[in-house]
């Protein structure tokens, strides 16, 4: 490109078609340069940062328009079906780091920076460039980033569900709102609220939302789940054992090498610290940071495990009363529906369109179970890595921030009722009801399904404590 650039140098008239040429150089080249830019902010290893994730990783359509909606993938089994009412359970947006992990964080940085010898030109810019921004008082508190999250999800759900999230109804008192109590819920909460009034320039009304623990933070009432499982390390042993194991250990050694550290400076919480550090940077500030070039794809994905080892034992099918303790949302729930039906069938108006609850991860994993999806047919443990690399268990792809977990039911005509479950914007089948309309079985089929649950699962007799009848 520069000797035929020159070649056009000497004759005169040249001179301007060499000047447009250059001008398309510089032009290719910016254009190239903001493509490659955008590709490199993304750590080649985001799609295992586990509950960390960003939702447009999960949804990569969102990343070229935040706002962009495919109402087509709802498919209803015929065109007489509309929307009656719709349940959306979502986890608080994008946060800060706990002050747990902060401590971590920090740690290690103080390690790097006193004892780190190296040239890799990453390990440079740790050592000279980054700062550790983060402070304690942050503490798992919703971010910028994650006040988006909410805002967008608002509206794509607007735009999803236009005759369920609408200005009428929102006026007529018929969208719920209900959250936990924690900071990033409730800031969630008003995100949520916010995208809306402000979508339609609603300011003569204030929109309330109700604080609920019992139903958002089931997990820290349930007794039993926080004795048996929660404060009890032995619930969790396969999660010690894997930390422990030869997987884990080299991704350990592994990084005390890039790092040019002795080997025994990162224990397994600390290199846990380097994998946040890696994912915060990126889901909090959109950048590729220096701390993601410690671990390649197969480390990150020990650690993907390992997350997800915890998860599988605390809040999913590791133990039976993880998902037990979600009864009380379960039936929450499904009464709403059910009066929902109920109203529909008698030609009321249904007084509940719209139920919007906000709450946590540890909410939407325990409810998830209970219903069984993502259920693999071998339990994961804390030996079988190798064959579990095709789980459906995986919080990478069903927990990012902003998860949404939809339940939509719909008056198909004759009186039809069916019930679509959708997880992050994405149609789910209901577990065992595969032979039904694709993603939209009869509500009653549903409910048959669930009958069991529907006539059990009771939170107080589930989360209490009793002793062996033996020793009574
Ligand atoms: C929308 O979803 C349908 C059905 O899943 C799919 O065939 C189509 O390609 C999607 N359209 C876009 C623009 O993604
Ligand atoms: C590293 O150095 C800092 C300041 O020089 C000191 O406060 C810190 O304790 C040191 N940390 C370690 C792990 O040696
Ligand atoms: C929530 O919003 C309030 C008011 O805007 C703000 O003062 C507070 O710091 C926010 N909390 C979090 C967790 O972001
Ligand atoms: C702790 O967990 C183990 C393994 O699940 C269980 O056998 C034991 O009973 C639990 N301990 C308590 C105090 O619940």
């Amino acid at each position: 490109m520069l000797l035929l650039f020159e070649t056009f140098q000497s004759p005169n008239g040249c001179i301007m078609l060499s000047f447009l040429l250059y001008c398309f150089i510089i032009l290719c080249c910016v254009h190239h340069h903001v493509t490659l830019k955008d590709e490199e902010a993304i750590p080649l290893i985001s799609k295992y940062f586990n509950t960390k994730r960003r939702y447009e990783e999960v949804n990569p359509y969102v990343r070229q328009d935040i706002l962009a909606v495919n109402r087509s993938i709802l498919q209803p089994p015929s065109s007489q079906c509309r929307e009656i009412h719709l349940t959306a359970i979502i986890r608080h947006g994008t946060r800060y780091p706990t002050a747990k992990n902060i401590k971590e964080m920090q740690q290690l940085h103080n390690i790097v920076l006193n004892n780190s010898i190296g040239e890799h030109s990453w390990l440079r810019e740790i050592l000279t460039q980054w700062t550790m921004w983060y402070i304690e008082d942050m503490d798992g508190r919703l971010v910028q980033k994650g006040v988006e999250d909410l805002k967008h999800l608002a509206i794509r759900l607007t735009r999803l569900f236009p005759s369920m999230i609408s200005e009428e109804k929102l006026r007529g008192g018929l969208i719920r709102f209900i959250t936990s109590s924690k900071d990033r819920c409730v800031n969630s909460t008003l995100s949520f609220k916010a995208a809306l009034t402000e979508m339609w320039a609603i300011r003569d009304v204030e929109f309330g939302h109700e604080v609920n623990d019992a139903l958002m933070r089931f997990f820290e009432q349930c007794t039993r789940f926080v004795q048996e499982v929660d404060k009890n390390q032995s619930a969790v042993i396969d999660v010690q054992k894997f930390k422990q194991g030869p997987e884990m250990m080299r991704v350990q050694e592994k990084i005390a090498e890039h790092l040019g550290v002795p080997s025994s400076f990162i224990t397994y919480d600390l290199a846990e610290a380097a994998f946040f550090l890696c994912t915060y940077e990126f889901a909090v500030k959109a950048i590729n940071s220096p701390w993601c070039q410690l671990f390649d794809e197969d480390d990150a994905k020990i650690i993907e495990y390992a997350s997800d080892l915890r998860e599988f034992w605390k809040r999913g099918y590791g133990h039976d009363i993880n998902s037990k303790s979600s009864c009380i949302l379960f039936h929450d729930l499904f009464s709403r529906l059910d009066k929902a039906a109920n109203e529909n069938k008698l030609r009321q108006q249904v007084s509940e369109a719209v139920t919007v609850q906000i709450g946590h991860a540890d909410t939407l994993l325990p409810l998830l179970t209970l219903l069984g999806f993502f259920k693999d047919t071998v339990p994961l443990t804390s030996t079988n890595y190798a064959s579990q690399t095709q789980r459906s268990f995986r919080t990478s792809h069903m927990m990012p921030y902003a998860a949404n977990f939809l339940l939509v039911l719909y008056d198909c005509g004759e009186g039809v009722i069916r019930l679509q479950p959708l997880l992050n914007e994405k149609p789910l089948t209901f577990p065992g009801l595969t032979d039904q309309q694709v993603s939209m079985p009869l509500y009653e089929d549903v409910r048959k399904h669930y009958r069991d649950l529907l006539n059990g699962c009771d939170f107080e007799t589930e989360c209490q404590l009793f002793n062996n009848p033996a020793e009574v």
